[in-house]
């Protein structure tokens, strides 16, 4: 799986850098011909519209997804079978509803389903609170999946704006469930926009040298990872490491600018 490298596309007023432009180019030049899918023929229906609100909206939602943009579809996550045409043949009956506790997508079940693709995540998550929670229970859900924070079929991605209201959810007051945990991890995300504004000025400006710049990328890679634990003190630290890092190389190309300047 090729890992994305634009991981600061999550911030719109990015300008698109040109090997973002040409990992673009590279994509539709090796993009393999479009799989037969009977998911995808029978469900972009648009008469569903009409007869079937809920299954037009997947639809629709799983079109403007990154999932979709990266070839990933309905069976992949859902299972099923995408050669066969029928309607039940290709759902392979019991399983295709998520409230089956066999389905791929049954609340319990889908982490699992996303580590087939997303692993490194969820061999931290397998280590978190949230995850014995998410086992535990029997009937109803406790604990966090990745779809309570993701969603399901059209990604999303927390931030700096929608986080604390995404841990608020459980950790309340009126839940008396570490009501700190959505101050703390908004300000842990706030640090992400930091981390970008000297990105940012690094990428413009040029010239780190390439080692250094491989470390920054990988270290914020890491830290994507590294949120699954939820383990918010070593959060921290490597969050502030990954700053140290970031603010030195700044310093070095300044000095260098100046030099150069005069
Ligand atoms: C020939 C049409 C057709 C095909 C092929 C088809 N579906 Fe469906 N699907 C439907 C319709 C219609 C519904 C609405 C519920 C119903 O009528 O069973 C539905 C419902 C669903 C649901 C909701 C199920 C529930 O009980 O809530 C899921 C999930 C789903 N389909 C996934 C898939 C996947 C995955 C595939 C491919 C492996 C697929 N579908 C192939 C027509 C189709
Ligand atoms: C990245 C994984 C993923 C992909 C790709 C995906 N889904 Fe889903 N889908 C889920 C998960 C997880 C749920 C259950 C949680 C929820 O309802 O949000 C779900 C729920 C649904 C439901 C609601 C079922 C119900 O009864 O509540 C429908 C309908 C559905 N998906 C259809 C589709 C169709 C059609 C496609 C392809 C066009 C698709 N999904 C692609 C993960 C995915
Ligand atoms: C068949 C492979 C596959 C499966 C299964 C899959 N994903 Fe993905 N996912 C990808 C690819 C490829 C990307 C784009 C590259 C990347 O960000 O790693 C992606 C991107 C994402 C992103 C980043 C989206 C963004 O807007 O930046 C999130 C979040 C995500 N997936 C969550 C999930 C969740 C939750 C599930 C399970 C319900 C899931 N994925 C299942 C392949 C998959
Ligand atoms: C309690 C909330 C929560 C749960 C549960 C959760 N995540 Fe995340 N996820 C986050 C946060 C916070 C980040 C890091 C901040 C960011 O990327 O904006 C993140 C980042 C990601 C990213 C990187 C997105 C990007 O920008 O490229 C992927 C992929 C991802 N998670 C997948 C998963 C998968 C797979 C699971 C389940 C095994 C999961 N997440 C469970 C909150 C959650
Ligand atoms: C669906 C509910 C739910 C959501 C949403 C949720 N959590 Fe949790 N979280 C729990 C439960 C339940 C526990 C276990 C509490 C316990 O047993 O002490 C927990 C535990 C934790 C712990 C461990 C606390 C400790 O000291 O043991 C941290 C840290 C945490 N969550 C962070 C977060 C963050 C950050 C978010 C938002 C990105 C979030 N959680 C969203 C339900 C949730």
């Amino acid at each position: 799986m090729m890992r994305r490298q634009i991981w600061w596309s999550r911030f719109p007023s990015t300008p698109i850098f040109p090997f973002v432009l040409l990992s673009f180019f590279l994509a539709l030049f090796f993009a393999s011909p479009v799989m037969a899918d009977s998911c995808i023929d029978c469900h972009k229906d648009s008469k569903f519209r009409v007869t079937n609100k809920k299954i037009f909206d997947y639809y629709q939602n799983w079109q403007g997804s990154v999932h979709a943009t990266e070839g990933v579809s309905c069976a992949d996550c859902h299972g099923g079978n995408p050669k066969l045409k029928s309607k039940k043949a290709a759902h392979v009956s019991a399983k295709i509803n998520p409230s089956q506790s066999k389905s791929p997508v049954h609340f319990r079940n889908i982490p699992a389903t996303c580590s087939s693709c997303h692993e490194e995540y969820y061999d931290h998550f397998r280590k978190s609170k949230h995850f014995e929670k998410l086992s535990k229970s029997k009937e109803k859900q406790q604990g966090p999946n990745c779809v309570t924070c993701h969603a399901s079929v059209n990604t999303a991605v927390l931030n700096v704006n929608t986080v604390r209201e995404a841990c608020a959810f459980c950790h309340n007051v009126k839940e008396d469930n570490h009501p700190e945990i959505p101050d703390k991890a908004e300000a842990l995300l706030g640090q992400f926009l930091s981390i970008h504004r000297f990105y940012r000025y690094l990428t413009v400006k040029g010239g780190v040298d390439q080692t250094v710049f491989m470390e920054i990328e990988k270290r914020t890679n890491d830290l994507f990872v590294d949120w699954h634990s939820f383990d918010l003190p070593t959060i921290e630290t490597r969050t502030n490491e990954l700053l140290t890092l970031l603010k030195e190389q700044r310093d070095i190309i300044r000095k260098k600018n100046k030099k150069k300047g005069g």
